[in-house]
């Protein structure tokens, strides 16, 4: 390499007409007008158009003929004004241009699989298998640009708070967070493994037993469970514990965190503190935990108002101890048929038994259930949810509460999408909290925790956590951006009794639960202080940063949907002296 650059391909401007400057960059185009040669040469801040002039150098215009898309080249040339009428307003450099006076290729390339543009039609497995090509796309690059500056400010924030970056192993004894281990063989104990972390939980919890009272990192996370478009097999968190705090306290550090990651990454400040909804109440106005609360649509329970009519899907799932909750449609006596019908699709995917309707028409309630209620009745309703003329109403009804929040829930998204009621230029943040400390598992046929078992009961549910577990609450909370779940956490038990209770509650036997965390009880017992965190999805926050729906678009080297890396061709084989060495063998099913 005999040019050394001088300048970024993103930084010249007409200021610097006149100057002698060495770029290295990349080809994005060549291209041959009347004689000359004009390249695109990019680099990771930009473009700047260099000229091959026959009549300035007409050795090196034959030799910038060979030149193809993405060869590597360094040129050495004038800062020139471009001409009137061939300028670029839409770009940076689009001012000048650099007119060519020695140049020297530096790497060659290969047809392409594809373009190194945006805006390039290619299917997702092509560029997950050429990952280094699709990464050198603009948006891509501005992606992890921003990503690396995110990071940058929650690493300075948290200092500033006083926490320590502290590291925990990856090779570890299995943590449960409800997901599937990825587990390593140990070579040199047969038979035995490690688990790779689906978070540092025990280990930062522990950070706190060993007195250093703020811990963060920016963390990578594994976890063996279904991909959708928001999971990864292995993520980032940004994961916290603190001592001596409550969960306003948590709540606090994370409100100023997005304050200052959001002023840098979008320019806006958004408000703090931001709304706090309990579960229950996330629950039935929203039928989700992690409700998106950028526009209205809100459920409306009716239940008590239809035990008596005629209607018997209503009346029965309301006597039967089940939910019939509503959302008011406003303008939808505008709705066709096909509206509906598409609707009752939606619910439908969430396991309703049917969408009942009515439009609000000259004071009237229409449709094919109206004919079942009384005057009275359609009254109280209407006052209930606030349904007025040319709205529509619909309804889901059932014996398990479940399944009309996730109806409704999700019918709520669609309407909200469908009427354009969302504003994509809004950050709505919000607190869930208070969520039940346990669920019922019919797979398990037994209470599991919500969260993590390590996780808080409130003061006032420690005497009913074996005998009404259903209705401990947690001192546990989520952050939600937008209708995503950005994090969670919670205030942990730091008493051995209490754990134990929770233990006896989850069903999980001494012996058990010895054999699995063992080194965390045994913690609990050295002086333990009162303790909480939380953990943040850092590759969701940047899906949101970013403005893109595949998580795949923040991570530099994700998997597929299948768990798979195309480009390094992973998961594959080993050879059997590696598996004998792991003492393994492969039983084919
Ligand atoms: P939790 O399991 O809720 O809590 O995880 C915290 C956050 O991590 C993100 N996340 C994921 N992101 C991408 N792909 C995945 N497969 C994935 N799974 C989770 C989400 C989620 O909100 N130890 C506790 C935290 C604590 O209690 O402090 C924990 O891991 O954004
Ligand atoms: P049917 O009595 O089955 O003819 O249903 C009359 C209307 O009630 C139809 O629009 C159904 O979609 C609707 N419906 C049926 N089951 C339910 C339910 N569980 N909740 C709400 N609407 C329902």
């Amino acid at each position: 390499m005999n040019l050394r650059r001088s300048h970024s391909c993103g930084e010249l401007t007409q200021k610097n007409s006149g100057q002698e400057v060495i770029l290295s960059g990349w080809v994005q185009r060549r291209r041959d007008h009347g004689g000359v040669i004009f390249v695109d040469l990019r680099d990771r801040t930009g473009i700047t158009q260099v000229v091959f002039n026959p009549k300035i150098n007409s050795k090196l215009h034959k030799e910038a003929e060979q030149l193809r898309s993405e060869y590597v080249i360094s040129v050495k040339g004038k800062v020139e004004a471009r001409p009137e009428g061939m300028k670029n307003p839409k770009m940076k450099t689009g001012d000048i241009e650099i007119e060519v006076t020695e140049f020297e290729i530096l790497s060659s390339s290969k047809p392409l699989p594809f373009m190194i543009e945006d805006e390039a039609e290619v299917g997702e497995n092509i560029r997950l298998q050429y990952r280094y090509l699709d990464l050198r796309r603009p948006l891509l690059q501005k992606n992890f640009v921003l990503r690396h500056e995110v990071a940058h400010v929650i690493r300075q924030y948290l200092s500033k708070e006083k926490f320590l970056e502290l590291e925990t192993p990856f090779l570890i004894k299995s943590t449960p967070e409800g997901a599937r281990d990825y587990v390593v063989p140990s070579r040199l104990y047969p038979g035995h493994f490690f688990a790779l972390p689906q978070s540092p939980q025990l280990f930062k919890q522990i950070f706190m037993v060993a007195g250093f009272e703020r811990y963060f990192q920016i963390v990578r996370c594994f976890r063996d469970e279904d991909l959708r478009a928001d999971r990864q097999p292995e993520f980032t968190q940004v994961d916290i514990e603190m001592s001596f705090i409550d969960q306003e306290d948590v709540m606090k550090l994370l409100e100023g965190m997005m304050v200052e990651v959001f002023k840098k990454a979008k320019n806006v400040t958004p408000s703090i503190p931001f709304p706090r909804l309990t579960y229950d109440e996330a629950m039935t106005r929203y039928g989700v935990d992690k409700p998106d609360i950028r526009f209205g649509l809100e459920l409306k329970n009716t239940t008590d108002l239809v035990k008596d009519v005629e209607f018997k899907v209503f009346s029965f799932a309301a006597k039967e101890g089940g939910l019939v909750q509503a959302i008011t449609i406003p303008k939808g006596a505008l709705f066709s048929r096909k509206d509906f019908d598409e609707c009752e699709k939606v619910v439908g995917i969430y396991g309703a038994k049917g969408l009942a309707w009515v439009k609000i028409e000259n004071g009237q309630w229409h449709g094919p259930i109206s004919k079942f209620f009384k005057p009275e009745q359609i009254k109280n309703i209407n006052e209930r949810t606030g349904a007025k003329e040319g709205d529509a109403l619909v309804f889901v009804a059932d014996t398990d509460p479940q399944v009309v929040y996730d109806a409704l829930g999700n019918l709520r998204i669609h309407l909200g999408k469908k009427l354009n009621l969302i504003d994509k230029n809004k950050e709505a943040f919000c607190w869930v909290y208070q969520f039940p400390l346990f669920e019922f598992s019919k797979e398990d046929n037994r209470y599991v925790s919500k969260h993590h078992p390590f996780t808080s009961p409130r003061e006032e549910d420690m005497d009913i956590l074996t005998t009404h577990p259903d209705k401990a609450y947690a001192k546990a909370y989520d952050l939600v951006l937008n209708g995503v779940e950005l994090g969670g956490g919670s205030i942990r038990i730091h008493n051995a009794d209490i754990q134990r209770k929770v233990f006896k509650a989850l069903k999980i036997e001494e012996k058990e639960a010895q054999q699995k965390f063992g080194f965390l009880l045994e913690a609990l017992q050295f002086g333990a202080p009162p303790h909480g965190g939380i953990a943040l999805g850092l590759d969701r926050l940047m899906m949101l940063l970013c403005e893109t729906d595949s998580i795949r678009d923040v991570i530099a080297f994700p998997k597929t949907q299948k768990a798979q890396c195309l480009m390094s061709d992973a998961p594959s084989t080993i050879d059997d002296k590696q598996l004998k060495e792991l003492h393994l063998k492969i039983t084919k099913e």
